[in-house]
């Protein structure tokens, strides 16, 4: 179903059971094809894979898939919006080369989404691109870090205060390895599962940590939401267990799209990955309902902060 005719505005899908939420798509080139018009199947909760996309990595490339170009501190090696490349040890001509090989996959990366999602076009803003050298097994450091966890992604130094998380993922493995997730339930069931467990933040704690520079804007009570609901999730081994879910392997080669703020996913294992990170006001949506903020809102019949119009 390459070609999904446009959705009236307002009129996402029905937000998919663990074991259909991922639609795939014959794409085999990022700026050309007939997909588009995915809006509602993404808003709606669906993971869009494209298994014939591959992002080519060149042979003179080949040898950044070696996590010996990190830095030892950080996990990815990332490309800063701004341009600026962070941790890589790499200096000189292979820095320059690693850097080639990062921004030639935002390119592509921004390419496809704005053939997908015509809505967005021009409102989109492109956040970090990645690429992500380390084998999944056996690299958590503590349970909020284990991302072979089900959880939303919230992150405590980063409030987004409710813009949206769109994410393009490519595996790039030189091998066999698929990048094995899991997908978990529909973000307002989770959302109502976990939200009699929400505490209210400290008064004044979101203005502490922005003055102690821990994080990188005011947190809003959405973001202060949204870390606890991730929290919550990854320290319910039970949750972990029994929620709905369904697994999902990503090919070497393949490409696959996901607001990773509204999906449960769970790492299982895979090595090799690049990965580039897109924020959307939720009001740029075409079902804004949709956005977890506004889930959220509902489900507490509160509003839980105003999202930045720039970022
Ligand atoms: C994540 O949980 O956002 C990471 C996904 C991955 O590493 O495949
Ligand atoms: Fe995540």
């Amino acid at each position: 179903m390459p070609d999904a005719t446009p959705a009236l505005p307002g009129a996402a899908a029905k937000p998919p059971p663990p074991e259909q939420a991922l639609r795939e798509f014959p794409d085999t080139q990022w700026g050309q094809g007939r997909t588009t018009h995915l809006e509602h199947l993404v808003e709606a909760g669906c993971v869009l894979h494209f298994p014939q996309l591959a992002f080519t990595v060149q042979p003179p490339e080949q040898r950044f898939l070696d996590p010996r170009w990190s830095d030892g501190r950080s996990k990815n090696i990332s490309l800063r919006a701004g341009g600026e490349l962070r941790g890589t040890q790499a200096q000189g001509q292979d820095r320059q080369q690693l850097q080639a090989m990062i921004e030639r996959f935002a390119a592509q990366a921004a390419q496809l989404v704005d053939r997908l999602f015509p809505q967005y076009r021009g409102k989109l803003r492109a956040g970090n691109a990645s690429l992500r050298p380390f084998e999944v097994q056996g690299r958590e450091t503590s349970w909020r870090k284990d991302d072979a966890r089900l959880h939303v992604d919230a992150f405590p130094s980063n409030p987004t205060r409710g813009l949206r998380l769109l994410r393009v993922f490519s595996n790039v493995h030189p091998g066999q390895l698929a990048r094995q997730w899991r997908v978990g339930e529909a973000f307002e069931d989770f959302g109502a599962r976990f939200l009699p467990r929400l505490r209210p933040a400290w008064p004044g704690s979101a203005r502490a940590l922005h003055l102690l520079r821990l994080t990188k804007a005011l947190r809003t009570p959405y973001d202060q939401a949204m870390l606890q609901l991730h929290d919550l999730a990854k320290s319910d081994l039970e949750y972990q267990r029994r929620a709905p879910q369904a697994r999902v392997d990503f090919a070497p080669g393949s490409t696959w799209v996901v607001y990773s703020d509204q999906v449960l996913h769970a790492v299982m294992g895979g090595q090799h990955m690049m990965e580039q990170t897109f924020y959307l006001h939720p009001d740029d949506q075409l079902a804004p309902h949709t956005a977890p903020l506004r889930v959220l809102e509902r489900l507490l019949g509160r509003e839980l902060g105003v999202p930045p119009r720039r970022r």
